[in-house]
């Protein structure tokens, strides 16, 4: 893995996102209500909707335009949705977000 420096936690909004650009476009950065981070394509599979723009709870995010839920761990739907999100590796050092490099190089040249 290569780690790359993508910002402070603090520049992450608490229980929302931040969009970040890499190889393969934007993607969302989540934050948590416990100040864990996680990584994941920000457009919803259902159609389309800004995952960034959601509402972080748990470890999950619920999609603004229709409350679709998806687990940021996994990246899969949650209840009765069927659908998948990418989901990238990030990790927290000293609160700086450090997102795997190689991770949406690889993506980008599939
Ligand atoms: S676009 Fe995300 S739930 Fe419909």
């Amino acid at each position: 893995m290569s780690w790359i420096d993508i910002g402070h936690i603090d520049e992450v909004p608490l229980r929302g996102a931040r969009l970040v650009k890499t190889h393969i476009g934007c993607i969302a950065v989540f934050r948590t209500a416990e100040a864990e981070v996680y990584a994941a394509t920000n457009s919803c599979p259902h159609k389309g909707g800004p995952l960034s723009e959601g509402i972080v709870h748990g470890q999950s995010v619920t999609c603004p335009l229709h409350n679709w839920v998806f687990d940021l761990n996994t990246g899969e739907a949650q209840g009765a949705d069927d659908g998948h999100i990418t989901t990238y590796p990030v990790r927290l050092e000293d609160g700086r977000i450090l997102l795997d490099d190689s991770a949406v190089t690889r993506r980008s040249a599939a």
